[in-house]
């Protein structure tokens, strides 16, 4: 038997083996181990064989195995490949795991500790299927909501998303790289990429330099500072500059400023775009040597990158230390998974102990509980014990894929999986009424018309379902037609006949509940008015018409709040609770009501809260000391047990830049039973008070700040109180 080399010792320094490894690698392979290509292609074991490849993306179970084995028996070196995948919202294309909500729909549960399980799970499920790493989370956050993949994000607000971004990356990760049970985390599609002109993806995004500092790049930095090993670039170009060939995003800011010590991987084929679409390289190896010099380690899906990267190697207009310093990164990761040792092959035979475990869904259903936000209610919510004849309604009513949403069976990112989870593993709202009916309930049901055609020959029978019952309970929102890459919209309005279709339930005079499974906030003025009461679960995930039949009959109090603002005509858009001030007027457009439909922060519970005796611990602090200590008293004014998401938002009143009239900077959910009251303290910290002056620097600027703490962004649901920041103590 021969001897191990050095890098196949496991009880040497990591960085020993890897610049064993390195020292026995060729141009080739160390090219290699910077590319990425799909599993699925036909050639897909040649290229393992022979050592050229570093990951493959979108296979999952036995092909892992079969690959791997390829790469540790007939590949020079054996070293293993690292495979990854979109499970941005559990490991949603492995049929028999959990479907989670998508990151908008579990935003608004403002639970960390909820979300960082759900991570969990995700992570336990994907590495039993083989898999290492998931381009999961995002942490872009939503501006224009016509943009299709406003669903991915946590939102509007940066701060919402830093947190939950981070609760995710410590969910997948665990506490050390190297848990056999977890996986690598991606922060995606750095940066700026939300910020789409007119909604239109991928389209170059309009940032000065302090607007990307301000709002765009905090929530990445949470991920950095949460241990994210790896990051994605983004599609679009910032003042002409193509994301994928920003040296100073890329290498200045994310590796040295923030010390990323993973690596950086393109999104699909950016180093192709560079050349065919956003032109700004003549020739592919100038793309190739553009990206690497920018400071990309992995290059996702550009088949060409591997032979011109060696070409321009060769002729000196690619210096190869940068090659060895993706290599290097890349390498670094798969010794910390122990891919190269003990974790290197997976026992696929315990899939059926480890995936979709009895307490993964209830999770998964706990999730959909806390993430459906009441928007209005009259007194039809909860549907009392007299109300025996339910007409179920509407095209999202029974519609497996809208409700399990984008990035899962069905949408077209699964195009290369022909699988499906079972269709006993979902419930929708059909199923849920049903399920839970009880027996003095009847459950009727017409699916009334379809969201994205606009003929209405199905809805007289709908209006008779109507008719018969006591309740009219109609499921309308948007399809996967509507979502995703490639699917940005024109307009927020209702599609299809669904409109129609409302307004002919709601004339027969049967009380009309209206749920929205939609992938962002649609412009619902007319359910805003007419309907008795409305809920927004987004896209719930799998067990969502579990949680949303027991909102309805009244076996679980929502508590979920907005993470988005909801606006009353796309005219509006992009429109987030942080306004700038200044605009001339009476702050709204002349032909439009004032502000959104329904705020940022909003959700309404079947009890009630009040909020009193906002105090501060002291009313001023050096701009370098601090924390503030912040209480208020909340009470459940109601009669049943609830839970409230306590928000707390500051603005600074005079500053050297302009800044937003409000701006998050703390929550908290807090349960209540009825009557109680607790004291919610909070602690202000001066960097969270922090803006980014003209000069890009990041500073606390002594003034005063009013500071505000309640149950939304709106003024009417605020209390208020102000306090100073003083000159530094060390200045004084
Ligand atoms: C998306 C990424 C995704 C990648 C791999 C791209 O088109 O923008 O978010 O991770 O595909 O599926």
């Amino acid at each position: 038997m021969c001897e191990a080399m050095p890098y196949q010792d496991a009880s040497r320094p990591i960085a020993e083996r890897i610049d064993d490894l390195m020292s026995r690698m060729t141009l080739e392979e160390k090219i290699g181990q910077m590319t990425q290509i799909p599993g699925n292609r036909e050639d897909a074991d040649a290229w393992a064989a022979k050592g050229i490849v570093g990951s493959f993306l979108h296979i999952m179970g036995q092909t892992t195995q079969d690959i791997q084995t390829i790469a540790r028996d007939r590949s020079r070196l054996g070293i293993p490949v690292i495979f990854g995948i979109d499970a941005i919202h559990g490991h949603a294309f492995w049929s028999g795991a959990v479907v989670f909500p998508t990151q908008l729909a579990m935003a608004c549960s403002w639970n960390d500790e909820l979300i960082e399980e759900a991570a969990r799970i995700t992570a336990k499920d994907v590495r039993a299927t083989g898999v290492h790493w998931t381009f999961s989370p995002v942490c872009g956050i939503a501006r224009d909501l016509r943009w299709g993949r406003v669903n991915e994000t946590f939102g509007e607000d940066p701060h919402v998303a830093g947190r939950l971004a981070a609760a995710m990356v410590r969910g997948y990760q665990g506490e050390r790289i190297g848990d056999p049970e977890r996986i690598l985390a991606c922060a995606k599609h750095f940066a700026g990429y939300s910020e789409t002109q007119g909604g239109r993806d991928s389209s170059e995004a309009e940032h000065s330099p302090r607007k990307l500092m301000t709002y765009f790049l905090p929530s990445f930095k949470q991920a950095a500072d949460a241990g994210c090993a790896t990051f994605m670039t983004a599609y679009q170009a910032i003042d002409g500059v193509p994301c994928t060939a920003n040296r100073k995003l890329l290498t200045d800011l994310l590796k040295n400023d923030w010390n990323l010590d993973g690596f950086i991987v393109t999104d699909w084929n950016n180093v192709g775009l560079l050349h065919h679409f956003q032109k700004v390289c003549p020739t592919m190896k100038d793309a190739v040597r553009v990206a690497v010099e920018a400071g990309n380690d992995m290059i996702m899906t550009t088949p060409e990158f591997p032979e011109l990267a060696r070409e321009a190697v060769t002729e000196g207009i690619l210096d190869e230390d940068l090659i060895d310093d993706a290599c290097r990164r890349i390498l670094g990761m798969k010794f910390r998974l122990g891919l190269f040792d003990e974790h290197r092959m997976t026992d696929l035979a315990q899939i059926p102990r480890t995936v979709g475990l009895p307490a993964d869904r209830q999770h998964a259903l706990e999730c959909a509980r806390q993430s459906i936000v009441l928007l209005k209610n009259s007194t039809l919510l909860p549907l009392s014990e007299t109300v025996g004849t339910i007409a179920v309604i509407g095209p999202n009513a029974h519609d497996v894929t809208a409700q399990l949403g984008d990035w899962s069976f069905g949408s077209g990112q699964a195009g290369f999986q022909t699988d499906e989870h079972a269709r006993d593993d979902i419930v929708t709202v059909l199923d849920g009424l049903r399920r839970l009916a009880g027996p003095n309930r009847n459950v009727l049901y017409a699916r009334g018309c379809d969201a994205v055609e606009t003929a209405t020959d199905d809805i007289p029978a709908a209006v008779d379902v109507a008719r018969k019952a006591d309740v009219a309970i109609v499921v309308v929102g948007d399809t996967l037609d509507y979502v995703g890459e490639g699917c940005d919209r024109a307009d927020l309005k209702l599609s299809g006949a669904q409109q129609q279709l409302l307004e002919a339930v709601h004339a027969t005079g049967t009380p009309l509940v209206v749920v929205l499974i939609n992938s962002k906030p649609l412009t619902v003025n007319w359910l805003a008015e007419n309907a008795g009461a409305v809920l927004e679960a987004f896209n719930p995930g799998m067990c969502g018409g579990e949680a949303i039949a027991e909102i309805l009959y009244g076996m679980c109090n929502p508590s979920g709040k907005l993470t988005v603002s909801i606006p009353r005509h796309v005219g509006q858009q992009p429109m987030t609770y942080q306004q700038i001030p200044g605009w001339h007027g009476p702050g709204k457009y002349v032909d439009l009501a004032k502000g959104p439909l329904f705020p940022f922060g909003f959700g309404l519970s079947y009890t009630t809260f009040g909020y009193s005796n906002l105090r501060l611990g002291c009313t001023s602090i050096p701009a370098d000391g601090g924390p503030l200590a912040v209480r208020v008293d909340v009470t459940n004014t109601g009669d049943r047990e609830g839970v409230e998401i306590v928000q707390l938002y500051v603005n600074d009143i005079y500053s050297s830049v302009t800044t937003p009239v409000k701006e998050l900077k703390e929550y908290r959910r807090v349960p209540l039973r009825s009557k109680e009251t607790r004291t919610v303290s909070f602690e202000l910290w001066p960097e969270q008070l922090s803006l980014v002056n003209a000069a890009l620097e990041r500073v606390v600027e002594p003034g005063e700040f009013d500071l505000f703490v309640g149950a939304s962004s709106a003024e009417e649901d605020l209390l208020k109180t102000c306090f100073e920041v003083t000159e530094p103590a060390a200045r004084g």
